[in-house]
């Protein structure tokens, strides 16, 4: 029996981060913001002297990864998430990374993971699925707030350009395009508040749990 596991995709800024977060909390499993993963990557084949549009180099990085290189606050910068999106293109970049990911999810207990491709490739066996979505205008207010908030000086209209630039190329790649799972449930979060998505994003996991609880009953299997 393998456990549950919450696959959670979305664009930049959706809220998806802070409802996998929070759905770790509420059923006591292990949350991957497999995001960072491809901040670190970015992040340390530019402070190797690399580019981050070198696919070889960008993998290299990747196949050297560790855990502990995920915890840097400055992951959490600007400049980081736009590496990330640009050695996230890379083929050999998402391979390195695949087995990390799938391992994670294939805890016993279960896992929550954030991402783009989750649901789609990392785990598509995942029994419950959701696609956090919102406005770029959103989008764009909540991550200047963040990037303000950590004291990063940051124009509105730089951080709407980058929500733009951001979605086309993680959209438009070649492997593993960000887009929803076929049964993955869409979550608009535009007009939500954190506790109003989270309600809602409980309230489906919820039902995909049920469902999931009685696939795992010996007469149904
Ligand atoms: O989620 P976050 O904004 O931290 O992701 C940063 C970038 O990393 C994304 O824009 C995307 O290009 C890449 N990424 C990805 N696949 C994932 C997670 C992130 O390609 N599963």
């Amino acid at each position: 029996m393998s456990g549950f596991v919450i696959a959670v995709d979305g664009p930049a800024a959706s809220g998806k981060g802070t409802i996998a977060a929070k759905l770790g909390a509420l059923y006591g499993l292990p949350v991957l913001d497999t995001g960072l993963l491809y901040r670190a990557v970015g992040v340390l084949t530019q402070a190797a002297g690399a580019s981050v549009d070198d696919p070889a180099a960008a993998a290299a990085t990747a196949r050297s990864l560790r855990p502990e290189q995920l915890e840097d606050p400055a992951l959490r910068t600007r400049g980081a998430g736009e590496a990330a999106s640009r050695v996230g293109v890379h083929t050999a970049v998402r391979e390195a990374l695949l087995d990390f990911q799938r391992a994670f999810a294939a805890q016993p207990g279960g896992a929550v993971l954030d991402g783009r491709d989750i649901g789609t490739v990392i785990a598509p066996d995942a029994p419950a699925k959701l696609y956090v979505t919102a406005t770029p205008q959103v989008r764009a207010e909540r991550r200047w707030k963040q990037l303000t908030g950590q004291g990063e000086a940051v124009a509105f209209e730089d951080i709407l350009a980058d929500i733009h630039k951001r979605d086309a190329r993680d959209g438009g790649r070649d492997t593993a395009p960000m887009r929803p799972a076929e049964d993955a449930v869409l979550l608009d979060t535009s007009d939500l508040s954190i506790d109003r998505a989270f309600d809602a994003a409980r309230r489906i996991v919820e039902a995909a749990r049920a469902r999931w609880e009685s696939s795992q009953e010996p007469s149904s299997r």
